[in-house]
């Protein structure tokens, strides 16, 4: 009989079920949506039992149909850097503090100008950014000292969701990297950096490589969900070390582009490697390899944004039909993508959203053009630093919910000029985390041979001279804008 497997994706707007057969074939996918809280400017948190009610719930609606014992294995992709804390009887002490949250600014200054960057980069192979999970540890230690101090362990997203299936305490490697608390290079935490917390490594859960199995689901789960008690769990990974699985960038010079609410290049490698100024992260990979990679925090959330808040519509594709060929690199109006702060390479929560040359003549579909361009620009920011490590991109694979338009990805193509390849199944977090439990489970020997046997390219976009070379105009205007309106950004913030 057919073994099954669940791969989730436990995203920001939503969790993403999938179930997928030993073959690699996805029977079924359920979408479970949950709200996202911004109690403040650039603050973002969520509730992790709203995580857990869509797992919960959905793993059953996923099977509906299927024999659930048949499941034999279950693996996670989840958003980054998420700050979960669990207080000694388990319970959560407070909402998760977010990737995309920017509150911790004095906490980043405090750690990279005075801990010191070459200190954090020698210890963790990274700096401090916003989003990462220990200036939110120090935020909470000097804004609510009474919740700190209850803190009996400290998880990311998808952990939680895998302590509520199998009782452990667990993370991965891959998600672990960006708590930069990691010793990334010697993958284990660094007592240096937990010292520097507060903090010790019995607060911190157990550390696997993404494949490995962490435990069995509980008997008690385990009926509740219709699945057996002896369904294995595995460590699971960031959600875009996960979406690499599930694209088949593993190994040696493979590339990702993820274009989801966050934007992130990702570049894998067989070997430990810093970029010297720490614009792009280095963490660890799920293949049990490494990557650097570079994030946006607003890209398809730029396009929902504009089009949800904005225009008042939903209908993606009927804003992009008038977005001809012709105007690509045309376009005379640019747009700023930093609705959150931005990440990679700039570094700056006080960065905001901008517009930019409009005439009485701009329509409507200019400025939609100008979002989708400028989320390209700036991803295209992330792409020059790898360049100037000197790291070869040919070309690369794309995924996330922005990838479905056809426009935006030619966009991208031209921006980047690379060919960007789609792959068949299209679920980059949620596949790679099925694959993942398949490889725990032993139905593969490594992730590279999973990915080598399950993972094809459908399509390919490839850029065209003529336009290419009129975005390398705009680019080159593009990164004028920012640097003109830093100064202004600080002012802005502070009132
Ligand atoms: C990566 C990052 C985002 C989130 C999105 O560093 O912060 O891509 O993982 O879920």
């Amino acid at each position: 009989m057919a073994l099954l497997y669940i791969g989730i994706d436990l995203g920001t707007s939503a969790a993403k079920l999938l179930l997928v057969d030993g073959q690699g074939h996805i029977q079924n996918t359920v979408t479970k949506e949950y709200p996202l809280e911004f109690p403040k400017p650039g603050w973002s948190q969520q509730n992790p039992a709203d995580w857990v009610k869509a797992v919960m719930e959905g793993i059953p609606e996923l099977l509906n149909g299927f024999d659930g014992r048949l499941v034999t294995g279950i693996g996670c992709g989840g958003q980054m850097h998420g700050l979960v804390v669990l207080d000694e009887n388990d319970q959560v002490i407070r909402p998760a503090i977010l990737w995309n949250d920017g509150r911790t600014a004095k906490q980043v200054d405090y750690l990279n100008n005075e801990i010191g960057r070459e200190k954090l980069s020698a210890l963790t192979a990274n700096i401090a950014f916003a989003g990462f999970t220990a200036p939110k540890i120090l935020w909470m230690r000097e804004n609510e000292p009474e919740n700190f101090a209850r803190i009996a362990k400290i998880m990311l997203p998808k952990d939680y969701i895998n302590y509520v299936l199998t009782g452990v305490h667990c993370c991965d490697y891959s998600d672990a990297s960006g708590m930069l608390l990691l010793d990334v290079k010697n993958k284990c935490w660094s007592e240096e950096m937990l010292a520097i917390l507060g903090i010790s490594e019995t607060q911190m859960p157990k550390l696997f490589e993404s494949f490995q199995v962490v435990g069995t689901v509980k008997p008690e789960i385990a009926r509740k969900l219709g699945i057996p008690a002896d369904a294995k769990v595995v460590a699971g990974a960031g959600d875009n070390a996960a979406a690499a699985v599930g694209t088949g960038v593993v190994g040696k010079g493979g590339c990702n582009i993820s274009l989801g609410t966050s934007g992130t290049i990702f570049i894998s490698s067989d070997t430990f490697g810093v970029d010297p100024n720490n614009a792009l992260h280095a963490f660890a990979h799920a293949d049990g390899g490494w990557h650097l990679m570079g994030c946006m925090l607003s890209a398809a959330s730029c396009n929902k944004w504009f089009c949800d808040e904005i225009l008042k519509t939903t209908d993606y594709p009927a804003e992009q039909a008038n977005i001809t060929l012709d105007k690509l690199g045309r376009n005379r109006v640019f747009f700023l993508p930093y609705l959150m702060g931005e990440r990679s390479p700039i570094n700056d929560t006080s960065a905001r959203g901008v517009f930019l040359g409009m005439t009485m003549d701009t329509a409507r579909e200019d400025m939609v053009q100008a979002v989708l361009e400028g989320v390209a620009f700036a991803m295209r920011d992330s792409f020059e630093v790898a360049k100037s490590l000197g790291i070869h991109i040919p070309a690369a694979k794309i995924c996330g919910g922005g990838s479905k338009s056809p426009l935006w990805k030619t966009i991208f193509a031209n921006v980047l000029g690379i060919p960007l390849e789609i792959v068949k199944t299209e679920q980059g977090p949620g596949y790679g985390g099925a694959m993942l439990a398949m490889v725990g489970c032993g139905a593969y020997e490594s992730v590279a041979s999973c990915a080598d046997a399950l993972v094809e390219v459908a399509s390919t976009v490839r850029p065209d001279p003529e336009i290419t070379a009129r975005y390398e105009e705009k680019y080159r205007q593009f990164r004028k804008i920012y640097p003109a309106c830093r100064e202004l950004f600080g002012e802005l913030v502070k009132e």
